[in-house]
């Protein structure tokens, strides 16, 4: 068997620079994902009619069309169209923030529509007016659906994030590649990259359980 993990040692600081770079990203895309999702899930519970269209048709185009292709159209077509280059950290957040919020406001209109319709009514009969029915009444009981699922997505985006190396960002990813090149051997690094990802999503997962057992305290 040909396998000698020696050679990566002195590459280990680099490959590990990576986990930051990559965090970073992610987590700048999931909060751009989560303030335009909440808006968009607001739009799509609303009575605006050619808005909910708007929004309906954002959400299938994000959802209908491969990520990859969605960081090259970024990526490519921003110094094609408007004349000026788009650096590799911009593209990656930029895309992946426009993409996870179509995702996050689906989380968000269905974590919100899951709350018992009698809640509303209740409220409404309270006499409480609209906003406050929807920020004591609906949305407390909203985030028991949506927090559980957005962490999800936050686990999601830190696996697809490994796209943006084939725009050259220098992530964890891409790094495994370069150190491949470096010393002619590519399994050992990838090897080394994976384990670091699979970490990161147990970590994300065991937060995401905490989170949750936490918000079911209350039932
Ligand atoms: N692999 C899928 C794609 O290329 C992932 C989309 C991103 N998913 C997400 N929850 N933001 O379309």
């Amino acid at each position: 068997m040909n396998l000698d993990f020696t050679q990566i040692v002195p590459y280990i600081p680099f490959m590990l620079e990576g986990i930051w770079v990559t965090l970073r990203f992610v987590i700048i895309a999931i909060i751009i994902g989560f303030i335009l999702g909440a808006v968009i899930a607001l739009v799509k519970i609303s009575d605006a009619k050619y808005l909910k269209w708007l929004a309906d048709f954002y959400t299938s185009v994000f959802r209908g069309t491969p990520l990859i292709l969605q960081l090259m159209l970024v990526y490519y077509g921003v110094p094609q169209l408007l004349g000026y280059d788009i650096p590799e950290f911009l593209a990656a957040i930029l895309t992946f923030g426009l993409n996870s919020s179509a995702y996050v406001s689906e989380i968000i209109r269905a974590g919100i529509q899951a709350v018992d319709k009698g809640q509303k009514e209740a409220a409404q009969a309270l006499g409480i007016p609209y906003r406050q029915t929807m920020v004591k009444v609906i949305l407390p009981q909203a985030m028991k659906n949506i927090l559980p699922a957005l962490m999800n997505e936050f686990i999601t985006l830190t696996k697809e994030s490994a796209i943006v190396s084939v725009i050259n960002y220098l992530d964890l990813m891409r790094r495994a590649s370069v150190v491949g090149a470096d010393i002619y051997r590519n399994f050992e690094p990838y090897l080394f990259v994976g384990l670091i990802y699979y970490g990161m999503v147990m970590i994300l997962t065991l937060l995401g359980k905490l989170l949750e057992r936490r918000l079911s305290q209350s039932d």
